[in-house]
């Protein structure tokens, strides 16, 4: 259960600063952080502040280099006021250069494990196929761009005739599955992919990865990005891959973004080159108001937003 409460700011010690937080994230892989189940990272304490990551503007400082009125990135939290050092901050943006908000999705962790996962596990060349799920999301509509960039065809998935619209007119897919309108994704895929599928960025698990699954080609690499599609506890049954990974000489592998923090600037530069070009767009789904942050949780996880889930302040 999430509380919304009020507190005095702390003084500020050397090497602080106060952010006046303007935009912050919010994420599906939220639902874990607040779980005591195994995961990636420490759960968020009983009584803690949101972890979150968030966008705004230096009001108060005792840090050298991080000055008033300058705008950052970072591990600021769910919450108004944010006292961090230069530990929790990821990069100092120019707010002339992008909209605050595009700092959090497609130049924000969305943008930045898209390119992560794609090139440097799918290893994209020309013409390959790819697949994403959540299209239309904001981790999927970027990959769906990066792909068309470096010259691939582009299929994706996602649940509504609105999401398959906007993924064929905004973000440029070749084809699209609307997969609550069929019972047989693989059928599909084999129709619109008779060669196979080279890449597959997979966001959801469950039967929409056991689809792509059945339509491999030789030598695919397979992104596991996110399984907001299936329970992570228990852990459900599915199909045995083993052998489709041995016929297939397919490469699976996991993603965690975290591991690319130390490429960062580096990718978000590249990411602002292509938003500057206009190769790279995204849709936003703002809510008002930090008290709405929990129901924008929960409709990232009824998959009821339409692009990056931000709250602003
Ligand atoms: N590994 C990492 O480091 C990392 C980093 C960031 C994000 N991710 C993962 O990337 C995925 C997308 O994140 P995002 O921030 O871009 O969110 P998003 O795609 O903008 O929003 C989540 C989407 O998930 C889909 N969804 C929700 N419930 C579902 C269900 N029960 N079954 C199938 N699909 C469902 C919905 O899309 P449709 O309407 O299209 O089904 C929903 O819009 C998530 O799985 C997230 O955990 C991973």
């Amino acid at each position: 259960m999430f509380q919304f409460t009020t507190d005095e700011i702390d003084d500020l010690k050397n090497g602080q600063f106060l952010v006046e937080v303007e935009y912050i994230s919010v994420d599906p892989a939220m639902r874990g952080w607040i779980s005591d189940i195994e995961n990636y990272s420490e759960p968020v304490p009983i009584n803690g502040t949101m972890r979150s990551f968030g966008v705004g503007k230096i009001i108060s400082s005792k840090h050298y280099d991080f000055k008033v009125n300058e705008y950052v990135v970072g591990w600021l939290g769910w919450q108004k006021f944010s006292v961090v050092d230069e530990s929790k901050i990821k990069l100092k943006i120019n707010p002339q250069k992008a909209p605050l908000s595009k700092n959090l999705g497609v130049l924000g962790l969305s943008g930045i494990t898209a390119y992560a996962g794609f090139i440097n596990i799918c290893k994209p060349k020309k013409n390959d196929v790819v697949v994403v799920t959540t299209a239309a999301g904001s981790v999927g509509s970027a990959v769906g761009q990066l792909a068309k960039i470096y010259g691939c065809r582009t299929i994706g998935l996602t649940s509504s005739n609105k999401k398959a619209a906007i993924c064929k007119s905004k973000f440029g897919y070749d084809e699209v599955i609307n997969y609550k309108q069929t019972n047989d994704i693989s059928s599909i895929l084999k129709k619109i992919a008779p060669n196979g599928i080279d890449c597959f960025f997979d966001n959801v698990g469950g039967i929409q990865f056991d689809a792509v699954m059945e339509n491999l080609n030789v030598k695919a690499r397979i992104v596991i990005c996110g399984t907001i599609g299936m329970p992570s506890f228990p852990i459900p049954n599915g199909p045995r891959f083993n052998r489709t990974l041995l016929i297939k000489r397919a490469k699976i592998e996991g993603l965690l973004v975290l591991d690319y923090f130390s490429e960062y600037q580096k990718i978000y530069n590249k990411l602002l080159k292509w938003y500057v070009e206009g190769k790279l767009v995204s849709e936003e789904d703002i809510s008002d108001g930090l008290e709405n942050a929990p129901a924008s949780l929960i409709k990232i996880l009824n998959g009821l937003n339409l692009g990056k889930q931000l709250v602003k302040i």
